[in-house]
């Protein structure tokens, strides 16, 4: 039995979702423990893409079940969304390869709408938040006051919750934000049909990965977002409002720390950035325009064009010390192809003063001028490439000055967005 915990060390978008599914048919349960539907999570199989937000990544493989587990936010329509898309594709036979927790909170109608009025509010320093409601969400369960899953079950508990606090959110949407109410008799009657076509999905998730562990299986954690995204660890306040470190699977799951084997980093060959905040290796010019293209860089969920820059070792480290990883795995080096020269950060200058640490305040992260080293490039196409020895010297110097940089070895390597584009140096599950 292994357990490994699958999350992005950057920004998000570091390619988690092709991993997952390449990964997937080693697992038992695929499990989502945070976030919600900001995240999108592409896969290609067989030329064929499918964009997850809530669903794991593991559903195209026939042999998997995927939970939701208690930590995360779920919409439920973008849920039903994606069963019935799975279930008309004939990926999702039975409704048992999906579980979702009842203690996962709703987002509501109300939560998308504040989300987009403090966005609005917040004029230049706006997030640049995905929009979904994502943290008026997470803002409703630590106040204790949100609707969970389970909920949408009870009809007549239900209409209370939602009468108590569609009078709140109005009062603060049309008072402070000016922005238009939402309706009672529209949100209710939507959550009673939710509850209904949701419940042969409704399940204990904790018991379910408890017997997975007891029976000896393994079990594929899938995070979403990043290590600088995670509400605590990330550039806050330009973060989402769930904790997205491998930390985060124990309460967000519901799984003791005793019980996680392995922690897989994934990273991009360099970095990008969706939405507001610092981002010290950012590349505005020709090259972040070149990286963009190459890397077909525009967000899975907004469709907005990713900022792009040189990989940051600075931000790795710091993530490898907040995340245990064990591994690394690093995506999308067929886009660096074809540069004469790659760049990595590996200290900044903060205010004329070194520093090899991630600075704390975004004022400071803003101010920090990365100290680059210069390699070579390579050319060809990699994406042909099945062993490690295939890749050009010059990739195989620059994924070990990785490995040096960040004290953690990088035992995956993809070249392309497909499932057999990936090479492994050493199985992530072990064995
Ligand atoms: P996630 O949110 O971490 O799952 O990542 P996204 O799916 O949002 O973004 C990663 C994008 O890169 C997707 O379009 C993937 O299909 C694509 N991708 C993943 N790995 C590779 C790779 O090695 N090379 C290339 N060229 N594309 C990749
Ligand atoms: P995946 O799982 C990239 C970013 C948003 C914004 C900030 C807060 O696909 O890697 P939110 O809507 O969460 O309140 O937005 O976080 N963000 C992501 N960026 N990938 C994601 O998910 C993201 N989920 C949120 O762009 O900057
Ligand atoms: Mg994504």
């Amino acid at each position: 039995m292994t357990t490994l915990i699958a999350v992005g060390a950057q920004w998000g978008d570091e390619g988690k979702g092709k991993l997952v599914d390449w990964l997937a048919p080693q697992a038992e349960l695929i499990v989502r423990f945070h976030g919600g539907n900001n995240a999108g999570h592409t896969l290609v199989v067989d030329g064929e893409q499918t964009v997850l937000h809530v669903v794991p990544a593991g559903v195209l493989n026939p042999g998997t079940i995927n939970l939701i587990g208690p930590g995360v936010v779920v919409d439920p329509d973008i849920l039903l969304e994606e069963l019935d898309a799975l279930t008309a594709r004939g990926v999702l036979k039975d409704p048992s390869r999906v579980r979702v927790s009842g203690r996962a909170h709703v987002i509501l109608e109300w939560h998308r709408a504040l989300d987009k009025a403090r966005e609005e509010d917040r004029r230049g320093k706006a997030i640049g938040t995905t929009g979904r409601g994502i943290g008026p969400a997470y803002e409703d369960k630590v106040t204790r006051r949100g609707i969970r899953i389970a909920d949408l079950l009870d009809a007549a508990a239900l209409r209370e919750a939602i009468e108590r606090l569609v009078e709140q959110k109005n009062f603060e949407l049309t008072e402070y934000y000016k922005w238009d109410p939402v309706d009672v008799e529209t949100i209710y009657a939507r959550a009673v049909e939710w509850g209904r076509r949701l419940e042969p999905y409704v399940d204990h998730t904790e018991r379910i990965l408890d017997r997975a562990l007891r029976d000896g299986k393994n079990v594929l954690f899938e995070g979403a977002q990043g290590n600088f995204l995670d509400i605590d660890h990330g550039t806050y306040p330009y973060v989402t409002s769930s904790n997205c470190v491998a930390g985060a699977v124990c309460a967000g799951a519901g799984v003791g720390p005793t019980k996680i084997d392995r922690v897989l980093g994934i990273t991009k060959a360099y970095t990008t950035r969706v939405g507001g905040g610092p981002f010290p290796t950012e590349e505005t010019g020709a090259l972040g325009e070149e990286l963009r293209k190459a890397g077909a860089e525009f967000g899975a969920t907004t469709g907005r064009p990713r900022r792009c820059g040189w990989l940051d070792a600075v931000m790795l480290r710091e993530a490898a010390t907040v995340n245990g990883y064990t591994a690394l795995a690093m995506n999308k080096l067929d886009v660096l192809a074809g540069l004469d020269e790659v760049k990595i950060a590996t200290a900044y200058r903060v205010d004329g003063k070194l520093t090899e640490e991630f600075p704390v305040t975004p004022a400071e992260i803003e101010r920090a001028e990365p100290v680059y080293e210069s390699h070579a490039g390579w050319s060809g196409d990699l994406t042909a490439c099945r062993a490690y020895d295939e890749l050009p010297q010059a990739a195989r110097d620059y994924i070990e000055r990785v490995e040096a940089l960040v004290e953690v070895p990088v035992d995956v390597i993809s070249i392309g967005p497909g499932r057999d584009e990936t090479i492994t140096r050493k199985p992530p599950f072990g064995g």
